[in-house]
């Protein structure tokens, strides 16, 4: 999940004015035959059982046991949902819920605790436990969505370097046959990696996530260079070895934030050009583009820069003419996560050191690379949890029509999409958001975007990265406070509920007060 949600502890809540962007005159418009709905979440997020059976410490479990203050609220994800032990309710809400798949994620140190390289010490206890997931799926006609890397790198691995270390994409690509091995023949849609952008440059670039490294310069460029080639090795091996057999298809989710100019000025459009390419179109070109490779723009800006500050090359490796071509065109779809919109400029007084994403650093760096300032519009309605997540539903629909035509029209899976609040069960912020944000994805299919299904961030809440336990996403509500962690459909739940009956967002329904969920 974003991560970004972290500010939103440091700044007080700017709920302006109501939502007035309420499309609801629209007659009902139904999604297309074969559309799937799903809710996601990620191991480290809901699962626990840090150190149950076998399992070995991840990046998360150290960075968070050594200080567990960190940014915000001393809490970690030792326990969170508890989903290792409840899995079968968290099923049972899946049904209850309607939804056609559930997006989870594989713990590395949980199947594979020793390494590198030791594919023969693979958890019997670790696969057991994602076999008895799958299995209470199955039985509801539930397909699983399974995200192979979402942030809960094994401590062997970053001992050696993590994502900085080239070795890493033997090591993913290890992994990634281990479990197409143990879980393939039940799996049909398979994630890569989780939203590169944010480990790349919150672990390595920054402190805010594990592993903290803090390497400002180059942190998120070598992340950057191994997340594609470990993305397309995995790509290439599952084609060859698994795919005749098993007949799933590969993509990568990526994050990206959408953004819009502060004026019409050709250096704010600049700006908006710059920082997608900076930061969806790092992780998105080489892959998806048709000359594939890193784009133009962050080459020569952060080749020229390297050069001006004393560095023997550029602090963005180079992919050679031979890695670009195993990464281009290495996916079967795009996995698209997407939050909010915010606005950018550039004039001489853009100021990046207090932006929410890139402040409190320094030249030389990726925010300096990229010279842009943020800024809110006051307009845009945002979560009583955070000063940037903001309403904007037509930046979802600009960012999907972007990425049509930008990568000539790849399949599109959104994999996450969401709304944080505070606790409780009454979340009609959360209810206005998913549906007009599913009416600007509606405008965008109509218009040709292709795209194939679509993922609420979360089914239920969970551990929220450096925001913790205080800020909720889920359509569950889970109380944390209990041990047996109980979870409460919240409104929203109903909502969603109703569209993935309806296949159609009906923005008149209302839950009756007494609604209950009931599934076989
Ligand atoms: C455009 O941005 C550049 C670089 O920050 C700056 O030098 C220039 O003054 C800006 N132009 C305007 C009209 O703001
Ligand atoms: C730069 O742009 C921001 C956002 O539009 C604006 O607030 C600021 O006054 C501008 N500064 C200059 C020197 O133009
Ligand atoms: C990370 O770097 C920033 C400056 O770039 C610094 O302010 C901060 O204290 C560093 N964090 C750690 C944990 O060293
Ligand atoms: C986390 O800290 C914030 C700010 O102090 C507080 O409002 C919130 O209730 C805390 N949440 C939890 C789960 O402790």
């Amino acid at each position: 999940m974003p991560t970004f949600l972290f500010i939103l502890l440091l700044s007080l809540s700017r709920w302006t004015s109501g939502w007035c962007e309420d499309p609801s005159s629209r007659p009902l418009r139904k999604f297309p035959e074969g559309f799937m709905f799903g809710v996601s979440s990620a191991s480290y997020q809901v699962e626990g059982a840090w150190d149950a059976d076998d399992k070995s410490p991840s990046m998360w479990d150290v960075s968070i046991h050594k200080d567990p203050c960190w940014i915000a609220n001393c809490s970690t994800g030792d326990v969170a949902a508890d989903s290792y032990h409840l899995y079968e309710r968290d099923a049972a809400m899946l049904a209850e819920l309607g939804v056609d798949f559930y997006r989870f994620s594989i713990s590395w140190p949980r199947v594979l605790p020793q390494g590198p390289g030791r594919v023969g010490a693979r958890s019997a206890a670790g696969f057991a436990y994602y076999r008895r997931l799958i299995a209470q799926l199955k039985r509801r006609g539930i397909q699983p969505l399974v995200t192979l890397y979402h942030w809960d790198l094994p401590q062997y691995l970053q001992d050696l370097g993590g994502w900085t270390n080239p070795l890493i994409v033997d090591w993913f690509a290890d992994y990634a046959r281990v479990v197409f091995e143990e879980l393939g023949d039940d799996v049909k849609y398979w994630i890569t990696i989780n939203e590169p952008w944010t480990f790349c440059w919150f672990g390595y670039g920054r402190d805010f996530f594990a592993p903290r490294v803090n390497s400002s310069d180059v942190g998120v460029y070598l992340c950057a260079k191994n997340v594609i080639l470990a993305h397309a090795t995995v790509y290439h091996l599952y084609n060859s070895e698994f795919k005749e057999k098993q007949g799933g298809v590969v993509g990568i989710s990526n994050a990206f934030t959408w953004y819009e100019p502060v004026t019409d000025s050709k250096n704010d459009s600049q700006a908006v050009n710059d920082i997608l390419e900076f930061e969806g179109g790092l992780f998105t070109n080489p892959i998806y583009a048709k000359c594939g490779d890193f784009p133009k723009i962050v080459k020569e800006r952060v080749a020229k820069k390297s050069a001006e500050q004393g560095y023997s090359k550029s602090r963005l490796p180079e992919l050679t003419s031979e890695e670009i071509e195993f990464a281009r065109g290495a996916y079967d779809f795009l996995g698209v996560n997407h939050y909010f919109t915010i606005l950018t400029y550039r004039n001489e007084s853009a100021d990046y050191s207090t932006s929410f994403f890139y402040g409190g650093v320094k030249a030389p760096s990726y925010p300096d690379d990229m010279d842009v300032g943020l800024a809110l519009s006051p307009e845009w309605p945002t979560s009583s949890v955070s000063s940037f997540a903001t309403y904007h539903p037509s930046g979802f629909y600009k960012l999907l029509t972007y990425l049509r035509q930008k990568y000539d029209n790849p399949p599109i899976i959104v994999t996450e999409n969401g709304w944080p609040t505070g606790p409780g069960l009454e979340d009609d912020d959360r209810i206005k958001y998913l549906r007009g944000y599913l009416q600007a994805l509606q405008q965008a299919l109509e218009e040709g975007s292709d795209i194939r299904g679509y993922t609420v961030w979360s089914l239920m809440d969970t551990f929220e990265w450096i925001s913790r336990y205080s800020t909720r996403f889920g359509l569950y509500e889970v109380d944390f406070e209990s041990a047996r962690r109980e979870r409460t459909p919240r409104k929203s739940a109903f909502v969603y509920r109703e569209v993935v009956r309806a296949r159609a967002v009906d923005p008149g329904y209302e839950p009756p007060a007494d609604a209950t969920m009931e599934s076989c």
